[in-house]
């Protein structure tokens, strides 16, 4: 089975960005202790990450037929971008939205997820492990419709 993981903006900044809300892992660092988990479930990944909405959205629709599930961790995106939501929507391929931090606990307007309707479920407040979690339920998500 193959999981796409998307990063959104900013995540490339990890490590330095806000470390008392975000933690002190760069994204590479998470990418290979996800690698590492995706391993042991013999399950192939990509780990992509960009700070444009458009590219997010090219990458969403080029995932049908290649990979079987996507966890996106949509950055600031998750809460403005209808383009990102009607592209999980149209595409179809089942999508699991995580977060490093738990958006429900900070400003109010990280409370809401434009995306989160046409995801099959969310993760956030559990830092890298948000990302562990999230390849488990897409490995779960992708068992239960074969
Ligand atoms: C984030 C939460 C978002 O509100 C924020 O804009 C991010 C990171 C997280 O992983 O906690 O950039 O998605």
């Amino acid at each position: 089975m193959k999981v796409l993981f998307l990063n959104g903006p900013n995540l490339n900044l990890l490590g330095t960005r806000e470390p008392e809300v975000y933690g002190r892992l760069t994204l590479a660092d998470i990418e290979a202790k996800v690698r590492k988990r995706a391993a042991q479930l013999k399950t192939v990944i990509d780990f992509r990450q960009s700070n444009q909405e458009g590219e997010l959205v090219g990458w969403i629709q080029q995932a049908k037929g290649k990979f079987d599930v996507i966890v996106i961790n949509a950055a600031a995106y998750t809460h403005t971008s209808v383009a990102l939501r009607d592209a999980i929507s149209a595409v179809g391929v089942p999508t699991i939205e995580i977060h490093l931090s738990n958006i429900h606990a900070r400003e109010e307007f990280r409370h809401k997820s434009l995306i989160a309707p046409v995801c099959r479920g969310q993760i956030c407040g559990f830092g890298l492990k948000s990302y562990i979690l999230g390849l488990e339920a897409a490995v779960d998500v992708n068992g239960k419709e074969k």
